[in-house]
């Protein structure tokens, strides 16, 4: 169980003053931290086909190379000079997922994933920005962060086809950190870790949206639904003098039609809905060889010795606008029976029998239970 040492902030001073506007650094912001993986753990995990791995490396932070996993064998990169990153190693390691917890006075659907990396001495990935906010907590060894702010004038470099980089930039924050440190660093603000000795580092990162994949993803959902078929009228039109001009009425009357289509609250907050909780990763679904039928589920839950848990690295949330349970991109229809088990399956934490026995009384919300068990989305253990 990790918990944030906010010294003298709050997470409520925390959003207003800092959040998506400036870096921080909160030293020891976990006391005592243990960390959830080891340096032979995650380089296990980088020798696995699902995991998206790569090894940054340079020569005096010159002639900088880029490998991606999986990876066979670690001994070729030497002692230093290296660092390995695995993306989303909440998907694939409990005990790193538990690093996402005590980030949830932020909502689901702005949580993507836990990156690790391990970095021997000088390993880093360089100056660079990213369009993302992070925490990055500071696991065993020590590494040398600086994070400045967003620049204009700042040189795009391509040391390498696979990474991008920025021109030395003044630090804001210039700082050397120790196990349990937690760096906060919004979009766009360059930044650079430096391990000065080996090092493991956990990088929390968020997701938002741009304009371009909400505009995409609502096109496809109307698309699909038939929901844009009905045509532009004009009842009103008197004649016109001037046929050549497309009219700014017209165009503005076009204009009204097409928001007007798009603008139903509830297709734009279902489209939403699935959209944020899609993982971007390989996500180990645990679909039963033979579905499980409600009895059974019932069986299992009179079982206190069993736990009821989801599978890692799955994105759940309750959509406000219409009620609805979202996990992994389905929606699952709530009615005001269904909806408290549903706000606590949205939680994404493992359940014990005892937790879930008041719902097992009535039928409607086994069904609920045996269908996200079905679907892989929720497992019994
Ligand atoms: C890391 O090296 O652990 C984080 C890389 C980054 O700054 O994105
Ligand atoms: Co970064």
């Amino acid at each position: 169980m990790y918990t944030i040492n906010w010294a003298d902030l709050t997470p409520e001073t925390f959003m207003k003053e800092y959040w998506q506007k400036k870096p921080l650094l909160i030293k020891r912001g976990f006391e005592d931290f243990q960390d959830p993986i080891s340096a032979d753990e995650l380089a296990g995990l980088a020798m696995e086909q699902e995991l998206e791995s790569r090894i940054i490396k340079h020569n005096n932070f010159d002639n900088w190379q880029v490998e991606h996993g999986p990876f066979e064998d670690f001994s070729k990169f030497g002692e230093q000079d290296w660092t390995l990153l695995v993306q989303a190693v909440n998907n694939w390691s409990e005990t790193t997922s538990a690093l996402i917890s005590p980030f949830k006075f932020l909502p689901n659907w702005r949580i993507d994933d836990v990156m690790v990396s391990f970095s021997t001495p000088n390993g880093g990935v360089g100056a660079h920005l990213d369009q993302y906010d992070v925490f990055i907590i500071q696991g065993e060894g020590k590494r040398h962060w600086q994070v400045g702010l967003p620049d204009n004038t700042l040189e795009q470099l391509l040391p390498h086809e696979d990474l991008k980089q920025v021109s030395p930039f003044t630090p804001l924050i210039d700082e050397i950190t120790e196990p349990g440190d937690i760096l906060y660093i919004p979009p766009n603000h360059p930044h650079n870790g430096v391990a000065i000795e080996n090092s493991l580092n956990y990088s929390v990162g968020f997701q938002a949206p741009n304009g371009q994949e909400l505009v995409s993803a609502l096109a496809d959902t109307m698309i699909d639904k038939c929901l844009a078929e009905n045509r532009f009228g004009d009842s009103e039109r008197t004649p016109t003098e001037t046929p050549e001009l497309l009219a700014a009425k017209d165009i503005k009357a076009l204009q009204s039609f097409m928001i007007e289509s798009a603008s139903d609250l509830d297709v734009f907050s279902d489209m939403v809905a699935s959209f944020t909780t899609r993982s971007h990763h390989t996500l180990e679904l645990l679909v039963p060889v033979e579905p499980f039928n409600e009895e059974a589920v019932i069986g299992y839950l009179n079982d206190p010795e069993i736990f009821v848990r989801p599978v890692l690295g799955i994105k759940a949330l309750i959509n406000e606008q219409n009620g609805d349970f979202y996990i992994n991109g389905d929606r699952v229809a709530i009615t005001d029976t269904t909806r408290e088990l549903a706000s606590i399956l949205a939680k994404n934490e493992p359940l014990t029998t005892d937790r879930l026995k008041s719902f097992t009384d009535c039928l409607i919300n086994v069904q609920m239970l045996t269908s996200v068990l079905n679907m892989g989305y929720w497992y019994i253990d």
